[in-house]
């Protein structure tokens, strides 16, 4: 949900904040600019990716060692280039970049309106550095003392950074909501939305809080400040991404390679926390809370998007082997609902990013409630883990492709490991039964890389149904929040309608879909509830709908009936999402790429939301 970037030291500014912004465009890529100081100050913008921006350079200048850089995801205004940052202030003094939303930008925009101030764009951004130069000129104040008033009028998110005309060595930065990482090199500073745009110049970094405001000046110690303007010691952590993370990998799609990464992601997200031979589940992250999670009345999990599928399967997980109620919430529906909330519940919240601004409200909420906030998160260092009493990191690495695909089966796995480690807790399964769930479990990015092999009977499949106008998929039982995640993914990255439903509810409406032009994507099993799926498969085929089933290995009853098997290894049904969903991720990627889509950077999402 845009990404900023900023520089400001010896080196050329335009390459670093261009692989900046490369690196940023998965969180928007409506249009993107940038802004630059020599001995004038420079700005340049584009609607479009951050490609066309690389393409509109092409012959000006852009020489100097300090600049700031947006690649924008729309909230305020449509993709253009009027609305595309960095904005100039009225003077053209001043030039900002932000990401967030300034909520009270209507009223503010008035009341400067009022005092003779024209708008360039819609953007709520532009509102806020006409503010900060009216105060600065009004005030007679510095730019770091314009900029703490006028965030005090402010309300909303915000990640910004300014540079000045009259100050070519200076930055000030300011957080609120929004993500903001500052890189220190050797007197050098790189400032991002993530550290992946600094990762290849230092490893040093800052993360900024809310409500602080950084000082950035040039051969300078960096100074940390708060918008009630007390000083902060600046607390400085190592980074552990690696560059080779951020990259292709020989893949044509960040999404294929991350797909494929799973087996990895998994068993690094097992690594240290799983330990079969012993027959001991332990997430150091939550050792602390282990008494209170065991004592839950009830478990609430918020999220949204993928992250709530996984939510999903996390429910069938706890109450099967740890005997607690929980309760699956779309984070936007239950910050608004007025939900009971009680101090013995634990709320679980799951993010891959670790910033969507809904998911981070309601945990908020639940917290201002007196409930036990724990995190599984993806993104380290970022704002709902560091919000939250305390939690596990999937460490599935950075996933770059919008569509989300190993953070999927890294947040399941988490999940089966908590609630193996509360079920271990509390007696909750015999322990012949616990230990061949280890056992299975352990055994599960073995089984993912069986389940790849598939890729060239999935892309004949998809070959055959890109056309399609609908597909459904249904699942039953731990495979039906499968089933809505596969028709996510295909949704998202090939724009096909396409619907997830429980399998032994399609007889209640979607069955009047089904007709010969109708592919219905199955998810059979064995185990559960397979011999009901069989019967659902046999009504859509009455129908005359196409059936591509994903079945057990050595299956018979499916394969006599439907159109198109794809085998998966036989595991356990607690454990089936992490093995079905990968023929579905598979599915969706070959499908939008034959429909000729931008499988990575779909239309109009970003892969993370830091607005409402
Ligand atoms: C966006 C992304 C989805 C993601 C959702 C939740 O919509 O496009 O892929 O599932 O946000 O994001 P989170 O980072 O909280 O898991």
């Amino acid at each position: 949900m845009c990404g900023i970037v900023a520089y400001i030291g010896d080196k050329p500014a335009y390459p670093i904040l261009m692989k900046g912004l490369q690196r940023l465009e998965y969180r928007g890529y409506d249009s993107a600019g940038i802004a630059i100081m020599n001995d004038k100050l420079h700005l340049y913008k584009k609607k479009g990716k951050v490609a066309d921006l690389e393409a509109f350079m092409e012959g000006k200048d852009y020489q100097g060692n300090i600049g700031i850089g947006h690649t924008r995801w729309a909230t305020h205004g449509e993709p253009s280039d009027a609305n595309a940052h960095p904005h100039f202030s009225k003077t053209k003094s001043l030039v900002i970049i932000h990401n967030g939303i300034i909520e009270n930008y209507s009223a503010l925009r008035e009341e400067l309106k009022k005092r003779g101030y024209k708008f360039k764009s819609e953007t709520d951004t532009e509102v806020l550095i006409h503010l900060i130069e009216d105060i600065q000129v009004k005030e007679k104040v510095d730019l770091f003392e314009a900029v703490r008033i006028a965030l005090n009028e402010v309300i909303g998110a915000y990640a910004i950074v300014i540079l000045s005309k009259d100050n070519p060595d200076q930055l000030i930065a300011a957080k609120k909501g929004s993500p903001l990482v500052i890189g220190v090199g050797n007197d050098e500073y790189f400032l991002a939305s993530d550290a992946s745009p600094i990762v290849e110049y230092t490893r040093n970094v800052v993360y900024l809080e809310d409500g602080e405001i950084a000082i950035v000046s040039r051969k300078e110690d960096l100074k940390i400040k708060t918008i009630k303007n007390k000083d902060k010691t600046p607390y400085m952590q190592e980074l552990e991404l690696k560059l080779e993370m951020l990259e292709k990998g020989g893949y044509d799609h960040f999404m294929l390679k991350e797909i494929h990464e799973q087996p990895r992601s998994i068993r690094d997200s097992m690594r240290g926390r799983l330990n079969a031979k012993k027959g001991l589940v332990t997430l150091g992250g939550i050792k602390d809370y282990e008494t209170k999670l065991a004592k839950a009345q009830r478990i609430i999990i918020i999220a949204c998007g993928t992250s709530w599928h996984a939510g999903l399967v996390g429910e069938y997980l706890f109450e099967e082997m740890a005997r607690v109620p929980v309760e699956v919430e779309y984070a936007s529906e239950f910050r608004y609902r007025n939900p009971v909330i009680l101090e013995s519940d634990v709320v679980i919240a799951i993010s891959q990013s670790g910033e969507t601004a809904d998911t981070l409200a309601a945990m908020q909420f639940a917290e201002s409630k007196g409930a036990t906030i724990l995190a599984i998160c993806n993104v380290v260092g970022s704002t709902i883990p560091r919000t939250s009493h305390a939690g596990s990191y999937t460490h599935a690495g950075p996933e770059i492709g919008v569509a989300s695909t190993k953070s999927f089966t890294a947040q399941i796995t988490i999940l089966a490991l908590m609630a193996l480690q509360v079920a271990q807790e509390k007696g909750t399964l015999p322990r012949s039964k616990f230990q061949q769930l280890l056992n299975e479990l352990e055994s599960i990015p073995e089984k993912v890389e069986t389940t790849l092999k598939s890729n060239d009977q999935i892309k004949y499949i998809a070959e055959e149904y890109k056309n399609a106008t609908n597909f459904l998929y249904l699942g039953r039982g731990y495979n039906f929040p499968v089933a809505l995640e596969g028709a996510l993914k295909l949704k998202e990255i090939s724009y096909i309608h396409a619907e997830g439903y429980p399998a032994a509810e399609m007889k209640h409406g979607p069955i009047a879909l089904i007709d010969e032009e109708m592919p219905v994507v199955v998810i059979a099993t064995k185990k559960g509830s397979y011999e009901k799926v069989v019967s659902t498969i046999q009504e859509v085929k009455a129908r005359k709908g196409k059936v591509i089933a994903i079945v057990t290995k050595g299956d018979k009853e499916v394969k006599a009936i439907a159109d198109h098997c794809i085998e998966i290894p036989e595991t356990f049904e607690a454990f089936a999402p992490l093995v079905s969903v990968i023929p579905l991720q598979l599915l969706s990627y070959h499908i939008a790429l034959m429909r000729g889509c931008n499988v990575d950077q779909p239309r109009n999402l970003a892969k993370s939301v830091t607005v409402e």
